[in-house]
């Protein structure tokens, strides 16, 4: 199964991915986790990656397209994978056709999950995360049972540096002006499903897994 997950900022890619690679173990390859982890690492990547994040702007393709391209190569992702917030242009969606062209795979769905973009700001500037395990919450809409506290393993959750207002305010921006190319791109492929994602969160995930019954 070889999914491709798309949406605004906010609009719940990574809460649906960690729902999605659970139930039908692939790996999730988020490139957002892979830029954050490289920046907490000290890497020469999250040197990189880390002023574009800072500003709300995309990391540049060439970087981009280098990280998926050698994650892709890897054993695991011959069994299927779910890539979350990428590709994100056309560049990076045509250096993807190439890519699976050459491990002789073919997509199977980009999923749009589609939310207002009235919502998406305090969906953003509520989310909180655990840097220890990586969850996410929400302090209204996915709240934690003690609060400011990770279920899984007691860890303090924090806020992520660009969910601070005016850094929300330039990512959507920057997103809504590369979205609506890749949509048509996908749409033009025949692979584009669009979920309402204004639902609660384990109603879009039905509707996800509705859809994905279909390959099954
Ligand atoms: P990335 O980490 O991919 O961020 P993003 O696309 O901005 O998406 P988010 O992680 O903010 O949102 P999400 O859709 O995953 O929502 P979530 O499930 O957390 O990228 C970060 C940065 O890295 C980019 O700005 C860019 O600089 C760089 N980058 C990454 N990929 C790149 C690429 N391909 N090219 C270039 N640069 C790249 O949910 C949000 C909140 O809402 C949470 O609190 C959640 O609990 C809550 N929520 C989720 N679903 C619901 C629901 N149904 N109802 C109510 N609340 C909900
Ligand atoms: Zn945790």
């Amino acid at each position: 199964m070889n999914l491709i997950l798309m949406g605004l900022p906010g609009a719940g890619k990574g809460t649906q991915a960690e729902k999605i690679v659970e139930k039908y173990q692939i790996p999730h390859i988020s490139t957002g986790d892979m830029f954050r982890l490289a920046i907490k690492e000290g890497t020469e990547l999250g040197k990189k990656a880390k002023g574009f994040m800072d500003q709300g702007e995309l990391v540049p393709d060439e970087v981009t397209i280098g990280i998926v391209r050698e994650r892709l190569s890897k054993a695991d992702c011959a069994k299927g994978f779910l890539l979350d917030g990428f590709p994100r242009t056309i560049a990076q969606a045509e250096a993807l056709e190439n890519l699976l062209t050459d491990m002789n795979q073919t997509i199977d769905y980009v999923l749009h999950v589609d939310v207002p973009k009235d919502q998406l700001v305090e969906r953003l500037t509520g989310r909180r995360i655990c840097p220890t395990c990586g969850a996410t919450y929400h302090v209204v809409y996915n709240p934690p049972k003690q609060e400011g506290i990770c279920d899984r393993d007691g860890s303090a959750l924090m806020q992520r540096d660009d969910d601070k207002p005016a850094t929300v305010t330039k990512r959507l921006e920057v997103n809504l002006e590369q979205t609506e190319p890749m949509l048509d791109f996908y749409q033009d492929k025949g692979y584009l499903v669009t979920i309402n994602g204004a639902k609660d969160i384990n109603q879009v995930f039905e509707d996800i897994d509705d859809k994905l019954g279909d390959l099954a």
